[in-house]
C-alpha cells in the first residue's frame, strides 16, 4: 500500500487533482496496487480554515506520506495579504521544510500535439524532450529581504553545497537520457552565477560522457524558442527556472500539459503540475487535467518505483490525446472538446484496456 498526501489548494487545483485519484485507483486496479489518500488544507484554503498557509498538521501529514500530490494554490482573494501570510508561502515553506531542492519539469512536444505548439514545424523539428531541472530551495525566493522607507530588496544567495547538489541531479539524470547538459546562468554579472559556473565545470569534468555547455539565461530564453530540440537537460537556479519553465511549458501546446516532481535527499517527495490556480477558468471544469496526472505519473516512477504503471498512465494520457480529444486549451478545429473530469474519466479508462 502506498499512502499519498493530497492537498488540492486553490482555484482549480481541487478539479485537477480530483482525475488523478480516479486515474491511480485504475492503476491499482489493474496492477494490483493500493492507493490510499489522505487530504489536507494548504494555501489560501488553509489559510481560510487554520489561519495559515501551511498548518501544521498538513506538514506532518507531508512527511509521514509515502509522497504528495498537490493540486494549486493562490487566487485573487488573498492577494491583499502580506507576502509571508499569502497562500504561496504555504508552498515554499513545505519546499523547504521536506527539503526538495531539486525541481524536474520534463517539456516534451508530442507529435499528436504539434498543432498546438506556438512554434512552427520547421523551429520544433516536429518534436522535442527537454527536462528543466530548477533549483528550488534556494536563490531569491529564500534570501534575506525587506521593504521599509521607499526601499526594497531580494537577495539571491547560493553555497557551493547547494550548486554541487543540484548539478550532481542534473548529470545523473542527463545519463539516463541523451547525455547532455546546458547550465543556464547570468555570469556575466551576477556574482552567484559565477560561483555556479566554476561549481558546474567540476562536475563537468567528472562527466566526461556527459556534454556540456554553459548558457547565459537571456540567451536561454532565444534559443529555447530558436531551437528547443536540441536541449535535453537543462539546470538552472530557482527564478531562471521558474520563469524559463513557464516558457518551455508553452513550447509544448498548453502550459496544462506540464508535471513536475519536487526532490530532495529524503524519503518524501511532491508532485503537482506546473500551472497554478487559474482563478480566471476555476469552477467551470473546463481545466486540463493533464498536468497533474503526469504529475501522478512521475508519483509512480520516482517515488514508489513503479515505472510500468507510470508509462501505462503516460500512455494512456497520449492515446486520449491522439484520439482528438482534448480540453479547451488545446483543442484545434476537427477535435472534440472535453471537460477536466471527462478528460479524467477516458485517461482512466484507457488504462483499463
Ligand atoms: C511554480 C510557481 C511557484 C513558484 C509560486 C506559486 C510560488 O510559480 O511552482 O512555478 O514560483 O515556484
Ligand atoms: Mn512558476
Amino acid at each position: 500500500m502506498f499512502s499519498i498526501a493530497v492537498l488540492p489548494g486553490d482555484g482549480i487545483g481541487p478539479e485537477v487533482t480530483a482525475p488523478c485519484l480516479a486515474v491511480l485507483q485504475a492503476v491499482g486496479d489493474r496492477f494490483g496496487h493500493r492507493f490510499d489518500f489522505a487530504f489536507a488544507p494548504i494555501g489560501g484554503q488553509a489559510i481560510d480554515e487554520a489561519g495559515c498557509p501551511l498548518p501544521p498538521e498538513t506538514l506532518s501529514l507531508c512527511r509521514n506520506a509515502d509522497a504528495v500530490l498537490l493540486g494549486a494554490l493562490g487566487g485573487p482573494k488573498w492577494e491583499i495579504l502580506p507576502a509571508p501570510r499569502r497562500p504561496e508561502a504555504g508552498l515554499l515553506a513545505l519546499r523547504q521544510e521536506l527539503g526538495l531542492y531539486a525541481n524536474l519539469r520534463p517539456a516534451v512536444l508530442y507529435l499528436c500535439l504539434r498543432e498546438a505548439s506556438p512554434l512552427k514545424d520547421s523551429v520544433t523539428g516536429g518534436a522535442f524532450d527537454m527536462l528543466i531541472v530548477r533549483e528550488l530551495t534556494g536563490g531569491l525566493y529564500y534570501g534575506p529581504r525587506g521593504c521599509a522607507g521607499g526601499r526594497a530588496y531580494d537577495t539571491m544567495v547560493y553555497t557551493e553545497r547547494e550548486i554541487e547538489r543540484i548539478g550532481r541531479r542534473a548529470f545523473a539524470l542527463a545519463r539516463r537520457r541523451r547525455h547532455k547538459v546546458t547550465s543556464v546562468d547570468k555570469a556575466n554579472v551576477l556574482d552567484t552565477s559565477r560561483l555556479w559556473r566554476s561549481v558546474m565545470h567540476r562536475l563537468r569534468d567528472e562527466h566526461p560522457d556527459v556534454g556540456y555547455g554553459d548558457m547565459l539565461v537571456d540567451n536561454a530564453a532565444m534559443q529555447l524558442v530558436r531551437r528547443p530540440a536540441d536541449f535535453d537537460v537543462v539546470v538552472t537556479e530557482n527564478m531562471f527556472g521558474d520563469i524559463l519553465s513557464d516558457l518551455a511549458g508553452m513550447l509544448t501546446g498548453s502550459i496544462g500539459l506540464l508535471p513536475s516532481a519536487s526532490l530532495g535527499d529524503g524519503a518524501v517527495a511532491v508532485y503537482e503540475p506546473v500551472h497554478g490556480s487559474a482563478p480566471d477558468i476555476a469552477g467551470q471544469g473546463i481545466a486540463n487535467p493533464t498536468a497533474a496526472v503526469l504529475s501522478a505519473a512521475m508519483m509512480l516512477r520516482h517515488s514508489f518505483g513503479l515505472a510500468d504503471e507510470a508509462a501505462a498512465v503516460e500512455d494512456a494520457v497520449m492515446a486520449v490525446l491522439a484520439g482528438r480529444k482534448k480540453t479547451a486549451d488545446l483543442a484545434v478545429p476537427g477535435d472534440e472538446i472535453v471537460g477536466t473530469s471527462e478528460m479524467g474519466r477516458l485517461i482512466a479508462r484507457a488504462i483499463a484496456s
